[in-house]
């Protein structure tokens, strides 16, 4: 069925909002009433229809406004997408993947048709119609990886694999949590979690990156992270923080509502077939906490794992001055009654 894509925005009026179907799809990743980093990795496979597995590449009903805001972030900081030159192999890649995943996914909206190295992209919603001769970017009109990342929602790092590491050396990251790739680009697996609190300590980066290494092809994988933002805004960029920092200071009870969101990042990691390098979505899903009410086992659960937090991760996502505003106003919706797991 074809998407109804919304007219809204990610900045200044801040129009963004979920429609009732959305919020049902919507991946709330907690499955029980604390929350602590572990490597909670499993097989990216397709599952039923109105989830956020229904197509391994997820497009919803934010897309074409994603896409407005991506254009603008790009505008004001061409620095947001970056490849180094030996990752050209590795933007063709990521080009056919993104093309053959939406196209599969969403055939209303995206067709592809190859005819040996001919290829034509039609992308409904946005009004492209391209004929490109694949491996040969002067047929296009940015490299190939900006191009297509200009038309699939998330942010997207191309990481090369070499002496048993693994290397940001390309990005195109509009819609961060609070890191930059301007700072990142050329950095390994462990210099870019260098500031993530307590995971190092427990092993989670060590076995993550042992389980990377030896990711294989057609089978991609997936964990969540999540954080919290102050009004529906996706650039939440360092480079920005003047715009956006201040606004965790704005949080009153008769506000967190409509202004605090939950954010959630569906990353899924996919071995490309000729770089051998590893494309690294991070899909962002954000919802008001007006919405996320709506489903009273995430209203119980969510005030329980905020309290419960530990401190270090509550000073890392940056959550210090909304955290306890947000667990009283959620706390009226928890009635006290015990959880399952998993839900
Ligand atoms: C945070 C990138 C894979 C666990 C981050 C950050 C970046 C990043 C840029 C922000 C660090 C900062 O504060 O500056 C990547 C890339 C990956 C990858 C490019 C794939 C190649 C993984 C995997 C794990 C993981 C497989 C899991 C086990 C984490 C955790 C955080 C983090 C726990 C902290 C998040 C938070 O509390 O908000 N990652 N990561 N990452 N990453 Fe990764």
């Amino acid at each position: 069925m074809a998407i109804a894509f919304k007219q809204e925005t990610f900045r200044d009026d801040f129009s963004y909002r979920n429609s009732p179907e959305n919020i049902r799809r919507f991946p709330f990743p907690f499955d029980r009433d604390e929350y602590m980093y572990s490597v909670n990795m499993e097989p990216h496979v397709k599952g039923q229809k109105n989830t956020i597995y229904e197509s391994l590449i997820d497009v919803d009903e934010h897309y074409v406004a994603e896409m407005r805001d991506r254009a603008l972030v790009l505008k004001e900081d061409p620095l947001r997408y970056q490849a180094l030159p030996h990752m050209m192999s590795a933007q063709w890649d990521t080009l056919e993947l993104l093309m053959e995943e939406q196209a599969a996914g969403y055939p209303e909206h995206f067709t592809l048709t190859k005819n040996g190295d001919q290829w034509r992209w039609i992308n409904r919603p946005l009004g492209i119609d391209d004929t490109f001769t694949f491996g040969d970017t002067s047929t296009l009109p940015y490299e190939p990886f900006e191009y297509i990342t200009r038309q699939a929602q998330g942010d997207f790092c191309i990481v090369d694999q070499r002496d048993g590491n693994l290397w940001m050396d390309a990005g195109m990251v509009t819609t961060q949590a609070d890191w930059s790739l301007d700072f990142d680009i050329g950095m390994n697996f462990m210099e870019w979690h260098g500031p993530v609190p307590l995971a190092h300590q427990i092993g989670v980066f060590d076995r993550a990156l042992k389980f990377l290494l030896n990711l294989q092809q057609g089978k991609p994988t997936r964990r969540f992270n999540w954080t919290m933002t102050i009004n529906p805004r996706l650039d939440t960029s360092p480079e920005n923080y003047p715009k956006w920092g201040p606004d965790r200071t704005t949080v009153t009870p008769e506000n967190v509502g409509e202004k605090v969101h939950l954010r959630v990042e569906l990353q899924s990691l996919w071995r490309l077939p000729r770089s051998n390098a590893i494309l690294f979505v991070i899909r962002c899903y954000l919802m008001n906490m007006d919405e996320l009410v709506t489903v009273p086992k995430w209203a119980r659960r969510f005030p329980r794992v905020l309290r419960t937090l530990p401190p270090e991760l509550i000073d890392y996502k940056g959550l210090t001055r909304f955290r306890e505003t947000t667990i009283d106003w959620l706390s009226t919706y928890d009635d006290g009654a015990p959880t399952s797991p998993g839900i």
